[in-house]
């Protein structure tokens, strides 16, 4: 890669996972998140600030890529959701991956540089108790295959759609040894997903210069199999 990649969310989960593997090919890094990052790479450049937060000076002038991590699981019956919660998870799943295109849509063109945005397995397919996260990572998709359209060809931009993945943002979910192993009995698969997939996936969408404006999901099969 030519220029930075800007990582949002590289404290946890899939966007550390992510920030590991390219620091590792010496590939540079801008990390943002709210919590302070220790790890010492020597392409890595750590900013201590929520996206909302970033502004114009915080970049550089071109960017290979921009990859928007933040997410929620909040799983509740329709009617315990309120709007707040909605609004909430509409801010973080949707609203910060808009805040930061629009502040790199320069970098990114000057770079040629392409977007991956994580969308659910819960959109394409109804779950329920999931309400409000799908509905902002609906929003997440329909923003992929827009901007994919509005910034081709310079900018290319895709979505990955995982299912349940061993990340600090499962973790309520795969609370135990019984619910981990039942999390992973639902999918035909039979196991849950790994951060480190996600990020193999990632950082193949960066570098895909066939590829733009698709939903691709890494689902241990829920995607389209039934046993
Ligand atoms: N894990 C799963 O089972 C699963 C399933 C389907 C989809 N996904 C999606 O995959 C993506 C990655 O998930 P994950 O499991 O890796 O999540 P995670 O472990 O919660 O990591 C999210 C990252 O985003 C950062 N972040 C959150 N709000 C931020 C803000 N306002 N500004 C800057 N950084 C912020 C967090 O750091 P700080 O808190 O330090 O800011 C953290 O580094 C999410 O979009 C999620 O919805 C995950």
């Amino acid at each position: 890669m030519e220029h930075p990649i800007l990582i949002i969310g590289h404290s946890s989960g899939i966007g550390k996972a992510l920030t590991n593997l390219l620091c590792r090919q010496g590939i540079g890094v801008i990390g943002v998140s709210r919590s302070e990052v220790n790890e010492a790479f020597s392409t890595l450049q750590s900013l201590q600030k929520s996206v909302f937060d970033l502004t114009e000076y915080d970049l550089p002038t071109a960017l290979s890529g921009v990859i928007y991590c933040p997410g929620s699981i909040n799983l509740k019956p329709f009617r315990s959701l309120k709007i707040n919660d909605f609004n909430d998870d509409f801010e973080t799943n949707a609203l910060g991956a808009v805040y930061v295109l629009q502040l790199a849509e320069k970098a990114l063109k000057a770079g040629k540089g392409s977007v991956v945005l994580f969308s659910t397995i819960a959109v394409a397919q109804g779950m329920p108790f999931h309400a409000s996260v799908a509905m902002a990572k609906g929003a997440i998709e329909g923003l992929t295959r827009s901007l994919a359209a509005e910034w081709a060809p310079t900018v290319r931009v895709n979505a990955i759609a995982p299912s349940l993945t061993d990340t600090p943002l499962a973790s309520k979910l795969l609370g135990n040894d019984a619910r981990a192993q039942a999390a992973a009995d639902r999918h035909p698969l039979k196991r849950i997903g790994r951060a480190e997939e996600m990020a193999e996936l990632a950082q193949y969408l960066l570098g895909a210069s066939w590829i733009s404006g698709e939903i691709i999901g890494l689902s241990g099969g829920m995607g389209h199999i039934r046993l």
